[in-house]
């Protein structure tokens, strides 16, 4: 059996095994999709959102990319953050990063990496916002850790600024927003930052909402 056959026989036997605990779970799922969250995630293999968290299918709207960035030009990120939030009404929006990301150890180095600068590029902004802060640690893992935190609160940030997030802040009082980080070496998850609906943000970046 080669690596990908393996991968059909292993999805045969979880239909199987759901079917046997709960013979209604598919033709549930089918019929509704109903979740409370929108996970905004890093692409990295080693972060799943619903392994991390124990949700089942059905819970979560996930979003991945390369370090978990919230990018308004981004076609298919806002389409995402648009169903997310005015279709599906998401209750909550967890951007999550982790420790030891690679997209953003990248972003620290002076490595061309081609087409991926451009994504990087928002990264070394963030870097150059924070630089006194980040130049001041010494440990190159201790600061490009720092550099994954200020980046989950800097996307916590650039979501508060979309003008759906704010409509729909005024309008239900949801989404709540909320930045973690991902232990990679211990699985654990930390709660970095939260913003309740209606947080007062720049006013430059307040739109005319009804
Ligand atoms: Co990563």
């Amino acid at each position: 059996m080669t690596v990908y056959e393996k991968l059909l026989h292993e999805n045969k036997a979880w239909a199987k095994d759901q079917v046997e605990k709960d013979p209604e779970y598919f033709k549930r799922l089918e019929q509704i999709q109903q979740p409370e969250f929108l996970w905004i995630g890093c692409s990295d293999s080693r972060v799943p959102a619903d392994k991390i968290t124990c949700t089942q299918p059905g819970e979560i709207f996930v979003h991945r990319n390369i370090a978990n960035l919230v990018v308004h030009t981004d076609v298919n990120f806002s389409s995402v953050l648009k169903y997310a939030v005015e279709v599906l009404q998401v209750k909550h929006i967890i951007v999550c990063g982790h420790y030891g990301c690679g997209g953003v150890r990248a972003a620290m180095t002076n490595q061309d990496l081609g087409i991926i600068n451009k994504w990087l590029r928002q990264i070394k902004d963030i870097y150059r916002i924070y630089s006194e802060e980040l130049d001041a640690i010494e440990d190159i893992d201790a600061r490009a850790d720092r550099l994954v935190e200020l980046n989950v609160k800097e996307q916590v940030m650039n979501i508060a600024k979309n003008s759906s997030i704010q409509r729909q802040w005024k309008k239900n009082n949801i989404p709540h927003i909320h930045g973690w980080v991902y232990g990679l070496n211990d699985g654990i998850i930390k709660p970095i930052c939260e913003m309740e609906p209606n947080t007062h943000i720049d006013p430059l970046y307040e739109y005319d909402v009804d």
